[in-house]
């Protein structure tokens, strides 16, 4: 899968995904992954991405004509795969709000496209005649779109086969709306904390029972419960 990324700020994108399940996918060809900066692709002698906004209020707003060209200029690059048929994402506080659904629904694309907003807010042009979606990661304002378009990459790519390792499980919480059940590991017995006997037991049928009934529970506890 490839993903391009347009941000202000690339060398975010550096250490999170230099180790670890992202390093190892990303060496393999499973995830190729393209940091852009929208800065390279201005104009002006000063290289400006932001101006005020009309009406006032305060605050600045990142222009439209760099994150057009940037776009525009990587999908240039490569007529294979013209951008109509490539979801292209604004990171936004006031997009849809992101699942585990949509993560499942985006990696089934070869090819997505994420722009980070940065300052009060991006030119509504972007989102209007460039992005084909909005998304917000919950409902709080972060300082930039950087680290939810991480967090998109990061929920999406273990989506793409081969991503997550061959023992990895299959059940997983939110995969069927529900919560995963606690999961424990040795020593049976820590600080006085014992492991559940259930677990000792060696008996599939009713460890099968109780996880699924711990899921139940963790479920309706939460409040995410259909
Ligand atoms: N940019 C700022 N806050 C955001 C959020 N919660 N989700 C996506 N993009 C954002």
């Amino acid at each position: 899968m490839r993903v391009d990324v347009f941000t202000l700020f690339p060398g975010m994108f550096s250490s999170p995904f230099a180790e670890s399940i992202m390093q190892r996918a990303m060496t393999q060809g499973l995830l190729d992954l393209r940091i852009h900066n929208i800065r390279d692709f201005t104009t002006d002698k000063h290289h400006v991405c932001d101006d005020m906004a009309y009406g006032g209020g305060g605050g600045m707003v990142m222009k439209p004509e760099p994150i057009f060209t940037a776009v525009e200029s990587v999908f240039g690059m490569d007529q294979a795969q013209p951008i109509a048929a490539v979801p292209v994402i604004l990171m936004s506080p006031a997009g849809r709000r992101f699942s585990h659904q949509i993560a499942i629904e985006l990696a089934e694309h070869a090819r997505i496209v994420l722009i980070c907003g940065h300052y009060e807010g991006v030119d509504e042009r972007v989102r209007e005649h460039l992005c084909t979606d909005a998304i917000s990661i919950g409902d709080y304002v972060l300082t930039g779109g950087e680290l939810p378009a991480m967090v998109i990459v990061d929920a999406v790519s273990r989506q793409v086969p081969g991503v997550l390792p061959e023992f990895a499980p299959k059940v997983e919480s939110h995969a069927d709306g529900t919560l995963e059940y606690p999961h424990y590991t040795r020593p049976p017995v820590f600080r006085g904390w014992a492991v559940p006997d259930v677990l000792l037991s060696g008996n599939h049928a009713v460890i099968e029972k109780w996880r699924k009934a711990q899921s139940a529970e963790r479920t309706r506890e939460s409040g995410k419960a259909s």
